[in-house]
């Protein structure tokens, strides 16, 4: 595969260069997909894209099917940009489907519009319509993604996001040979629309997926997909940066590459305290920058790299996995005796390893240093306590359901299972026109105490409703995030929109306000944007509500988001000229 250097080299080429790529791109659309880029007087420059989706046939595990992606392409093109760099990228709609697409983990400060999840901030993008996303990159720098953000489509429709720091500033760890996107997905040999609409309507389980791919592929473990490996070629004695993203739908993933270490030195996009580690954890939604130190001499040896689920909930998961290999390059005189070279196996832990995610996860830690400092906030202006949990909900009359009891599988935030509305929220709150689209009674606490962890109620029925809470600008936030067992205990990754976090703490069992805010971190917490709710255990975090907007937050399993694990935040203006959400770009798409 290209390396990300020769990719970053092209783009970050001379003036001359880049006006000849800009009068190109004018005259013909075979630049589409290809970036350029303006001078502009900005610190950064202004970088174009146009995403043309659109249908495309691809064969995995001897299936063909038609996908949804951005330009035929799958995965989809990786966009590059530096920090202070502006993106505007042009989504133009070819399928039949309704389509948005999220650039998510990056903080669309005042620029809310352009954030992509649909009925939060904007309609979708109708068949034929497009849309321009305009957006600064500011404050950030390392691996993100975009993904579409309505329905499943983001099963197929999702790509890289590489942001390098600004020109001639260096990483704080040894500048890598070369950087490599591994981006880990989840393949279905049906129509995966098919499957989340039909399991919606009968309210059962949807079906689990077929496969686990890295970079679109699913290795050889799998029936008919020997051919469909990814391989990742390296030099001995080189450092690689592997920018390690899960856009896989419902499965958290361990990592681990044979017979090598890895060290771990940025998540979110913000740098961490490098540790090393054997296996990566790394959830739906999270993005894990680890290098990877090529052995100084060329063994004799193929090392296998896989990935499978970290899985603890109640239902069934896909348990297989994904492989790719690891290869050296060898001197000419060795190359005949390279095809025969044995395949070595990493071994990873098992399917409900917690303790190992808990053990993780409390590695990650903010670099906290003097340029990169952690600004955890001190004191806290208002506290949140949120149980995010699976449910049932009624079975509608004249129906058959295939939830337990005839009933339809749901899954809530403080026993509310949200409902998206028919407009996008964001314009209901900029123009003041929340009147039946929105109430702002979220509740700050569960509606009936009880052990979370130990044995659940009689009465799992989620309540409904699109209910947000509201903050006003500058509110400093903590939200403790508690598991329930109702169902079953099932790790969450949850995710916040438009802000940064930090994790202040975790803990196994019910969270305890007296004690357990002695152990917040207040000096080098993780900041994120993705975290796990342990698997009947609880998660604190702490943000300083600093963006005005509208701000979805759900759990990364998209399974459990089409269920209603998902609320919003609407932040109000701040009195400062910085401190207030524009008006809607023209082209903002209508529902
Ligand atoms: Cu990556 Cu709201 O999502
Ligand atoms: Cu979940």
């Amino acid at each position: 595969m290209c390396s990300l250097t020769s990719l970053t080299s092209f783009i970050f080429q001379s003036p001359l260069l880049m006006s000849r790529a800009f009068f190109f791109f004018a005259l013909s659309t075979l630049w589409a997909g290809l970036p350029y880029q303006v001078l502009s007087k900005h610190a950064g420059v202004t970088r174009h894209y146009q995403f043309d989706i659109k249908l495309q046939n691809v064969t995995r595990l001897c299936q063909t099917k038609s996908i949804v992606t951005v330009n035929g392409q799958f995965p989809g093109p990786r966009i590059i940009a530096r920090e202070g760099d502006r993106l505007l990228i042009k989504v133009v709609n070819h399928v039949q489907y309704n389509v948005t697409i999220h650039w998510h983990g990056i903080r669309q400060l005042r620029s809310g519009w352009a954030d992509g999840p649909a009925y939060i901030t904007q309609c979708p993008i109708q068949t034929g319509q497009s849309y321009l996303y305009n957006f600064t990159v500011s404050g950030q720098r390392g691996t993100l993604f975009w993904h579409a953000h309505i329905s499943w489509l983001r099963a197929t429709l999702y790509g890289p996001i590489v942001i390098l720091p600004r020109k001639h500033v260096p990483y704080p760890f040894p500048q890598p040979f070369t950087e490599v996107p591994i981006v880990f997905g989840e393949w279905w040999k049906a129509d995966t629309e098919t499957i989340i609409n039909q399991a919606m309507q009968s309210g059962g389980a949807p079906n689990i997926s077929d496969a686990y791919t890295i970079n679109g592929l699913p290795g050889p473990l799998y029936n008919c997909s020997s051919k469909d490996v990814f391989k990742l070629k390296v030099k001995p004695g080189k450092t690689y940066l592997l920018r390690l993203i899960n856009a896989a739908l419902n499965d958290e993933l361990f990592f681990r590459i044979a017979n090598h270490s890895l060290t771990v030195v940025e998540a979110d996009a913000a740098y961490v305290k490098p540790f090393k580690t054997d296996t990566v954890l790394i959830t739906p939604g999270q993005t894990t920058n680890v290098l990877l130190r090529a052995m100084p001499r060329a063994p004799n040896a193929t090392f296998v790299m896989a990935a499978h689920p970290y899985a603890t909930g109640p239902a069934a998961f896909d348990n297989t996995t994904v492989t790719g290999f690891l290869e050296y390059e060898r001197p000419k005189s060795l190359k005949a005796k390279s095809r025969k070279l044995p395949l070595l196996r990493p071994k990873l832990p098992k399917f409900n390893d917690t303790a190992y995610s808990m053990k993780f996860n409390r590695k990650i830690r903010s670099l906290a240093s003097a340029k990169f400092p952690a600004k955890v906030p001190q004191k806290v202006d208002r506290r949140f306590f949120f149980t995010v949990s699976l449910g049932l909900r009624p079975c509608p009359e004249n129906q058959t359901c295939q939830g337990p009891n005839n009933t339809k599988l749901a899954a809530s935030v403080n026993n509310v299972s949200f409902v998206l509305p028919n407009t996008a929220l964001l314009q209901a709150h900029f123009f003041n026109k929340s009147k039946g689209v929105y109430t702002p009674d979220f509740p700050s606490n569960p509606p009936i105490k009880f052990n979370y962890t130990g044995t659940p109620p009689k009465n799992i029925m989620v309540t409904s409703g699109t209910k947000v809470v509201a903050l006003p600008f500058n509110t400093s936030v903590e939200l403790v995030m508690q598991d329930t067992s109702v169902i079953g205990a099932e790790s969450h990754p949850l995710h916040l929109h438009g802000f940064n976090f930090f994790v202040m703490a975790q803990g196994i069992g019910n969270f305890d306000p007296k004690n357990d805010p002695a152990e917040f971190n207040l000096v080098d917490p993780a900041e994120r944007n993705t975290v796990g709710v342990p698997s009947g255990g609880w998660v604190a975090i702490r943000f300083l509500a600093d963006n005005p907007g509208v701000w979805f937050m759900h759990c990364h399993l998209e399974v459990h988001t089409s269920w209603g694990l998902k609320m919003a935040w609407v932040v109000t203006d701040g009195k400062g000229r910085k401190q207030k959400l524009p008006p809607p770009p023209s082209d903002l798409p209508k529902c």
